[in-house]
């Protein structure tokens, strides 16, 4: 009788950029994976994984799936903050240098650590670490990218190449309001201001843009693209994406796809929250929004990267209070840039908001969002347009007043307000007046027309993670598919 081959178990070494919106989404998808048995390894530098050893209850929550390693990366990663396309840089640079030599050393079949582990059989990596492909086809490991981005985000950066041939950037002069004609799909909405930030730069040979512009191109080479959004949301755009990288998994949004999986693993009892937060969680706002009647409270946050200076701080502080709406105010507490100040003075302000604020609003410096957003007190979202706060509003049905700070949130707030029409884009201003008066219209004036897009939007995208949805089946199929490639 011949010999039967067991199927291999699949080890999955995951390698997220290290940044809170990355981190997170890329946990999610490793704890969906676990759900289904696999080993995952998952690779960050020193200081994100003592934060989320931290902040989170990563250790008890893996605890239960065998296998899971949270692996650090050697010293020599940019720890700095992540506010420019020049920290971008910094950090992809000290990756790049730093990573590869360490997968190496790691992936090596005689290695110290492959002797303790079973060996890895696919890699999932951060769609912006090219070098990675190179490294796994070198050693003949599959290789899937995962992109944090909205699909509409991606393309835009997919498309850079054609923007600069048609001379459509650099912008020269105000033409920021022209109509941009090269990003295919998106003829009828798009204009410069829309275009990922980076695609502001007055310089085509800007580091930023070129790193970008290559790494998004350098996509078709791996076995597949995870992408963490749903087909209803952005079935047009996929589809111009998919001429390019046909082995697409849509597989999003994949905080509130986790949670349904937890729940069916568990019986449908109430799975544990898996927050993977980079800063202390204040969980007091759940109680200061439990006494605010339904609908009533602005939740405002722009993120982990976000950065505004005092006299942005003051707009916003005024436009929020004078539009007599109430607000749960997230103020990071390095997000408070003025370069005349000190920062010891930069934190007294923060300090006189909050005291200020207190008959009307409440302030954290970080909030447990997901929680926050599915409270029935909250009826608007004013926030930076990351892809990971985008879908998690549009999951619990919240309208958004969009002010998007950087990279792919300038293209993810134009989606928000003109092609989903579930909010409004107060993009490149900043003025008491026109944040009070968005603020009004959003949640006064069109409430129930806000709120009644935002909720049949949200139907479409809990469709998708049910059994059966599009989002469910391709998590079905990516499955299938590592299994296949393990053996
Ligand atoms: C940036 C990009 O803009 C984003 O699109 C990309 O995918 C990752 O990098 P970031 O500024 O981190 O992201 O924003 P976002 O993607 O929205 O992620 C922030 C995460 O932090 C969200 O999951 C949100 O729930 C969480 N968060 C934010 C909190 O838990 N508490 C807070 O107070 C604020």
């Amino acid at each position: 009788m011949g010999e039967t081959q067991l199927p291999v178990s699949p080890h999955v070494l995951i390698f997220p950029f290290p940044a809170q919106g990355h981190v997170n989404s890329m946990l999610k998808l490793a704890e969906l994976l676990c759900l289904s048995g696999f080993k995952i390894t998952y690779l960050v530098p020193k200081n994100i994984h003592q934060r989320l050893l931290l902040h989170t209850n990563i250790e008890s929550r893996f605890s239960q799936y065998q296998g899971f390693c949270l692996q650090s990366l050697p010293d020599g990663i940019y720890e700095g903050s992540v506010s420019t396309g020049d920290d971008v840089v910094k950090l992809c640079d000290s990756l790049n240098s730093v990573a590869v030599p360490f997968l190496r050393e790691l992936l090596t079949p005689k290695s110290d650590w492959n002797n303790t582990k079973s060996p890895i059989t696919t890699i999932i990596a951060d769609g912006i670490f090219s070098v990675v492909i190179d490294f796994a086809q070198e050693i003949g490991v599959p290789i899937l990218y995962f992109r944090t981005i909205s699909a509409c985000a991606f393309w835009a950066y997919f498309s850079i190449h054609e923007l600069i041939e048609a001379g459509e950037i650099p912008f020269s002069g105000n033409d920021m309001d022209l109509a941009i004609k090269k990003v295919k799909g998106m003829e009828a909405y798009l204009r410069g201001r829309d275009l990922p930030s980076f695609c502001r730069a007055t310089d085509i040979g800007n580091p930023i843009l070129k790193i970008l512009s290559k790494e998004t191109r350098e996509t078709a080479r791996a076995n597949g693209l995870i992408m963490n959004t749903f087909d209803d949301l952005e079935g047009p755009i996929l589809s111009q994406i998919q001429i390019h990288c046909p082995n697409i998994y849509t597989i999003g949004p994949l905080h509130a796809h986790l949670k349904s999986r937890l729940a069916a693993a568990n019986s449908n009892s109430a799975p544990n929250t898996s927050s993977n937060s980079l800063w202390a969680e204040d969980r007091n706002c759940i109680q200061w929004l439990d006494q605010q009647p339904s609908k009533s409270v602005l939740y405002v946050s722009f993120g982990s990267h976000a950065v505004v200076t005092k006299e942005q701080l003051m707009e916003f502080w005024q436009g929020l209070v004078n539009s007599g709406v109430k607000f749960l105010w997230v103020i990071r507490p390095d997000s408070i840039v003025d370069q005349n100040d000190e920062e010891g003075k930069s934190k007294s302000i923060q300090e006189e908001l909050e005291a200020a604020t207190k008959e009307r609003g409440y302030m954290v410096g970080w909030a447990p969002q997901e929680q926050v957003l599915a409270h029935p007190a909250v009826g608007g979202f004013w926030t930076h347009s990351g892809w990971n706060s985008t879908l998690e509003s549009i999951m619990e049905g919240v309208p958004m007043i969009c002010w998007p700070y950087f990279a792919d949130q300038q293209t993810n707030s134009r989606f928000v307000g003109e092609v989903w029409k579930i909010g409004l884009d107060m993009k490149d201003t900043c003025d008491k007046v026109i944040v009070e008066k968005m603020i009004r219209e959003l949640m006064v004036i069109k409430k129930d027309e806000f709120l009644k897009t935002a909720n049949e939007i949200a139907k479409l995208g809990r469709k998708s993670i049910e059994q059966d949805g599009s989002s469910y089946c391709n998590l079905d199929r990516l499955i299938q598919d590592i299994r296949l490639m393990s053996n």
